[in-house]
């Protein structure tokens, strides 16, 4: 099968069908990375750091010569950069003039639940929104619904980490995550700032994920606001939406320009549904083309070296390549071994020139806790797999799909909880508010790309694996789903309740 691991939708022009795209997508690495602006605060004071972001429709050139329309943070996709520092409060007041409703959910972030993004806290269109539809759930009285602004409020009383922010609306997640709705959130402190890694320019946030678009120009997502749950289009989203082009920053495959000197990468993959098996090619001769500092939810005790990565949605890895181990003039491709031709291909780096460098991986980087299955109070199983309701295919956990009103599970706060999460398919399953660590997958020691505090966990066909998660930080209901934002949609999503 030549769509290898990542076997699913289109949402492309199929080979040979007469949809096939006029539209002039570049070769590979032609077009440079851009970089997500850091946005600046618009107030601070002793304690806080305000700032204010607009969500709203813009064009913008993705494919060079072409107008897209997004829907954006401030009109930008990705999303401008928020910068905090832990244990400051930063407040995001976001201003919906999106002709629909958003939710907003800060991915990694210890957030009390009424600023966590509850898939029905809507922040309504200024100019009012009618409800359509009677699907369970979305009845917009049964949320915490604002009009036109919200202001979130995030404690941040946690590590340094590569959170990331993005839309998290019920059942519609999928297609306003498509459109753009989605940025960098970098959490930073002082154990971090201490630390020799490089810094600066050398220090790049990559947004990866894939869309495809229309002859137009526009992204073709295949379905409209309204008819997600329709018959007949529920069924293409078996295996989530993928698309035949991969973006950087919002970049096809593009190229940076590096010095022959360490550079620090900041990798998400924000894509729907799309895994992708990162690599270097060239390797590097010591086989360690990625130095592994930090996961999902901050810095590792101390590095790892892996000659490939693999990363499921919402997933992050924190790297650094160290460009002294290839010759000035060497271009290098960030590939995706997961799939071939130009979807094998990520982005490249050219070698250009030879610099200083004086930062360097050191051997301990972060106090790190590491939790064992002694700890656990108490341990809960969660089937993640396809199922029926309401007589259509739907995802479900332990059978059941995502109900706002039930609760599976009432962890103790500031307990520690081993949960085996079992899947028939792949699925990448993301908790709020806990973060975890993987004990095992199937039954034997955790893969090295499991290592450190994990917010999100790959998990293979069915696999099981078990995670010690730690429900510190608030009280309150929050959800866990499938990261695959089409399985998320289709009700992969349950409710904990820390109590
Ligand atoms: Cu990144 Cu509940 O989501
Ligand atoms: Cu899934």
């Amino acid at each position: 099968d030549k769509l290898g691991d990542n076997a699913g939708t289109r949402s492309g022009s199929s080979t040979g069908s007469k949809m096939k795209s006029e539209l002039d997508i570049p070769e590979p690495f032609q077009v440079p990375l851009p970089r997500p602006q850091v946005l600046k605060p618009s107030n601070s004071d002793g304690s806080t750091d305000f700032y204010e972001l607009t969500q709203r429709s813009a064009k913008v050139e993705i494919i060079p010569g072409h107008k897209t329309e997004i829907w954006g943070y401030n009109g930008t996709f990705p999303g401008p950069t928020i910068e905090s520092r832990a244990g400051r409060r930063t407040v995001v007041r976001h201003r919906n003039e999106l002709p629909v409703p958003v939710v907003v959910h800060l991915h990694g972030g210890k957030t009390p639940p009424e600023h966590d993004g509850y898939p029905i806290d809507y922040i309504l269109p200024k100019g009012g929104w009618e409800a359509g539809g009677s699907m369970p759930g979305h009845d917009m009285a049964a949320g915490k619904t604002s009009q036109g602004t919200k202001d979130y409020i995030y404690p941040l009383d946690q590590p340094a980490a590569t959170l990331w922010y993005h839309d998290h609306r019920m059942d519609f997640t999928g297609p306003q995550v498509y459109r753009g709705l989605a940025g960098f959130h970098l959490v930073r402190d002082d154990e971090e700032d201490a630390l020799p890694l490089p810094k600066g320019e050398r220090e790049v946030p990559l947004f990866i994920c894939d869309r495809s678009f229309s002859e137009d120009g526009s992204f073709r997502y295949p379905s409209s606001d309204h008819n997600l749950h329709d018959p007949g289009v529920t069924g293409q989203f078996e295996n989530g939406v993928i698309g035949d082009v991969i973006l950087v920053n919002g970049a096809p495959w593009p190229t940076m320009d590096v010095t022959n000197t360490r550079y620090r990468f900041r990798v998400l993959n924000g894509s729907n549904a799309r895994r992708y098996g990162l690599s270097l090619d060239p390797k590097p001769s010591d086989g360690s083309s990625f130095i592994q500092i930090g996961s999902d939810s901050g810095l590792l005790g101390a590095p790892i070296g892996h000659d490939k990565i693999d990363i499921a949605p919402a997933e992050r890895y924190d790297l650094v390549i160290d460009f002294s181990k290839f010759k000035v003039g060497t271009k290098v491709t960030l590939r995706n071994d997961m799939d071939k031709g130009k979807l094998g291909a990520i982005m490249q780096f050219h070698v250009a020139r030879s610099a200083s460098d004086d930062s360097t991986v050191p051997n301990r980087l972060a106090d790190f806790e590491q939790l064992d299955r002694s700890m656990a109070v108490q341990t809960r199983q969660f089937l993640f797999s396809q199922g029926v309701s309401g007589g259509k295919q739907v995802w479900t956990v332990n059978g059941k799909p995502f109900d706002p009103n039930r609760i599976d599970a009432q962890p103790k706060l500031g307990s520690v909880e081993i949960w085996k999460l079992v899947t028939d398919v792949h699925h990448p399953v993301h908790l709020h508010l806990a973060h975890f660590q993987v004990l095992r997958r199937q039954g034997l020691a955790p893969s090295a790309r499991d290592a450190g505090w994990k917010d999100t966990v790959d998990i293979l066909p069915g696999q099981i694996v078990e995670v010690a998660a730690k429900f510190t930080g608030y009280q309150g209901k929050y959800v866990f789903h499938c990261h695959n934002l089409e399985h998320e949609d289709m009700v992969m999503m349950s409710n904990l309740e820390v109590v």
